[in-house]
């Protein structure tokens, strides 16, 4: 395979599967490697583990304010809007916005939710044996994410499906069964900010003990999200919670059919789920990138890189990077230690949700493993096509009971 053949940007790359080999040819001769673009200035690819990992540290060198999630710079409408977003800021704008909103992501809200995630997962389970054959992804892997982050909001179980359809329209943009274009993206995001306002009125009038709640109230300096913030951050709980979760739980159980031993593995030791889900985590890798630009010149390894220069951070080439695992294409819920970098690279930008993830992840796939014997493929699977976020779109199977 030669290295022109593959434009990274294009969602049609990832329709089908991650492009595991390009990264692979990539890591092993052009590890940032000048991806050109149509309309664009182009940006270097980073592919190595320690690469992105550095990157990922060095928040001064490789800012996140020009734009993140969309390779493309923002025009000046979407850089007021996307300014306001946790994931598109530099310290100290950062630091203070993340010190706001971690109020409501401590430990103990997080634990706070367990048994509730117990809940809706046994109710997920007696679906799925009821129901014998089913699209795993709308029966499975969608509802957890879904009602924690209700939950989470203090939002009615019933606006579940409202959540599901902003989110699915947000991120699917590129997928014509979402919606086509980027202006249906934005109106879900009208809609989500709506009902954003809503419910943080309503939380002002009657607290409770909700992370809307946290976030509506000044901090103990007397700080306080603007409205633009509140919403911003509405909007990054509802995509960043459930598209990410969701689709770990499809691709992990879609390693699982693969890798049948593993499952066996998991329902004789169930105190494996822990690396079970690391393993997943790495295996699966939901968010498949996320970009910064360079401030000054810079090395990323022996590559210089000029200010100004975009830089796109690759974790699922990160993740099956043979420097740092060892067999990286073989899927091990025993395996330790798995430094993978699904929830970003380390540094200010890691994960506000991680522990959040984790914990919904390991109680779902301890309860199937405990009560499911096999799960079966019965149809084709089908991706979503992005080249962000590393999506099952449907999943048919059948569900054996233990
Ligand atoms: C940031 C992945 C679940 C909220 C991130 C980043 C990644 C990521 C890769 C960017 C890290 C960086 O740029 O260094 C994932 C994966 C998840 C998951 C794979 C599940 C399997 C969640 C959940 C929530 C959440 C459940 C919230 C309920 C956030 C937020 C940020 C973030 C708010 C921005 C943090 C910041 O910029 O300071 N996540 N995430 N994520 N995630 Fe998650």
């Amino acid at each position: 395979m030669t290295a022109s053949r593959i434009d990274l940007k294009s969602p049609d790359v990832y329709a089908e599967a991650v492009p595991y080999a390009f990264f692979d040819h990539l890591r092993a001769s052009e590890p940032v490697y000048w991806q050109s673009e149509e309309n664009g200035s182009g940006y270097w690819a980073v592919t190595r583990h320690a690469d992105v990992v550095a990157v990922s540290r060095d928040s001064v060198t490789f800012s996140s304010a020009v734009g993140t999630t969309q390779i493309d710079d923002f025009d000046e409408e979407t850089r007021a809007k996307q300014a306001a977003m946790l994931v598109n800021l530099d310290p100290p704008d950062h630091t203070r916005l993340r010190q706001l909103v971690s109020r409501g992501f401590t430990p103990r809200m997080v634990k706070s939710l367990e048994a509730h995630i117990r809940d809706i997962c046994s109710q997920i389970v007696d679906d799925l044996l009821e129901a014998g054959e089913v699209d795993f992804v709308p029966r499975a892997a969608a509802p957890l994410p879904l009602e924690v982050i209700a939950a989470l909001l203090g939002a009615p179980s019933s606006d579940v499906d409202r959540l599901y359809d902003w989110s699915n329209r947000m991120i699917g943009f590129d997928d014509p069964e979402y919606g086509t274009t980027q202006a249906d993206g934005e109106l879900a995001a009208m809609e989500i900010f709506l009902y954003a306002n809503e419910l943080a009125a309503e939380r002002r009038r009657e607290p409770r003990d909700d992370i809307v709640t946290k976030l509506v109230q000044p901090d103990e300096n007397g700080d306080t999200l603007t409205e633009m913030e509140f919403n911003m951050f509405f909007v990054l709980l509802v995509v960043a919670g459930n598209e990410t979760t969701r689709n770990a739980t499809a691709g992990g159980m879609q390693a699982f059919i693969d890798n049948p031993e593993q499952w066996r593995r998991l329902q004789a030791g169930p105190e494996l789920a822990a690396t079970a889900v690391e393993e997943i985590l790495r295996w699966v890798t939901p968010v498949m990138d996320f970009r910064r630009t360079a401030t000054r010149d810079a090395m990323i390894g022996d590559q210089p890189v000029a200010a100004g220069d975009k830089v796109v951070i690759y974790y699922p080439s990160a993740n099956r990077d043979e420097d740092v695992f060892e067999e990286p294409y073989r899927f091990d819920i025993g395996r330790t230690p798995n430094p993978h970098v699904a929830f970003g690279g380390s540094g200010i930008h890691f994960c506000l949700g991680a522990h959040l993830a984790r914990l919904e992840l390991r109680i779902l796939f301890e309860t199937m493993a405990a009560r499911i014997d096999r799960v079966e493929p019965t149809g084709p699977v089908t991706r979503l096509r992005s080249n962000f976020i590393s999506g099952i779109k449907t999943m048919p199977v059948r569900i054996h009971p233990r």
